[in-house]
């Protein structure tokens, strides 16, 4: 894991946004998959200025959500879909056939995870993941558990990550979580983190001790050969 230390949020975005348009320069069909929450929204800002200048640079990018409320309104404000159609597939005109994503309220959300294995079969691997850290640990909704599991499925949200800013938005709580699996991240090429906030340094210090558990699934990030880990300072207690 390579990880870097930013002064601020803005300087820990701008890095991301590099890192991404670096990628996407290499290769212009990247399957990004895009966590939501408040620790990558800057880098999403910065992407979306990038667009004015070069839209160009987008034209061919594919976009896979990594993880969804379950049992709301898809246009509910507070899902990672109105999230994401705010803040990266409507200002980088992402059309339809070149985004994935699971639906929040199906009626069967056992084949909607189906559904999104089935294309991420076809679309993928990832190729860049961008993640960010519950204060639990959780990646996606891959929550701390005895045991991980390795594919899409349907997850039982623990307290803490039910107190999230997004979901205590909702009128509506949500009953569950769709998530990506373990090992449908830890198959990407490429793992970019982003980890902001004084809130986070005792999960940060969790992770920093390489102890891989299943009790903080951000860990099993130490078993992948190409994790990039952008920290801001305030995260990180230099101290511990
Ligand atoms: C949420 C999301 C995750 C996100 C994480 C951190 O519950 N399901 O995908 O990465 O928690 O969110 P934040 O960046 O707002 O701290």
């Amino acid at each position: 894991m390579k990880i870097e230390i930013a002064d601020s949020y803005n300087e820990l975005s701008l890095k991301a946004k590099n890192l991404v348009v670096q990628e996407i320069e290499k290769n212009k069909r990247l399957l990004l998959c895009t966590a939501t929450g408040s620790s990558p929204t800057g880098m999403y800002q910065l992407l979306c200025t990038q667009f004015q200048e070069n839209p160009e640079l987008f034209e061919q990018l594919r976009i896979i959500k990594l993880d969804e409320w379950g049992g709301v309104a898809m246009d509910q404000p507070g899902t990672c879909e109105h999230y994401l159609q705010q803040n990266l597939l409507q200002p980088l005109q992402i059309p339809e056939p070149r985004y994935t994503g699971f639906n929040s309220n199906p009626e069967n959300p056992g084949l909607e995870c189906e559904r999104i294995q089935d294309k991420l079969r076809t679309e993928g691997p990832i190729d860049l993941c961008i993640l960010g850290i519950g204060l639990n640990g959780h990646l996606a909704f891959n929550e701390p558990a005895d045991y991980l599991q390795p594919f899409c499925h349907v997850a039982e949200l623990s307290e803490m990550t039910l107190q999230h800013a997004m979901a205590s938005k909702m009128n509506f709580k949500p009953t569950y979580g769709f998530t990506l699996g373990m090992a449908d991240i830890l198959h990407s090429k490429m793992i970019l983190i982003l980890i902001a906030g004084k809130q986070k340094r005792e999960i940060v210090q969790k992770l920093m001790s390489k102890q891989v558990s299943s009790s903080v699934p951000a860990s099993f990030l130490w078993l992948h050969p190409n994790v990039y880990c952008l920290i801001e300072k305030d995260a990180f207690d230099e101290t511990a």
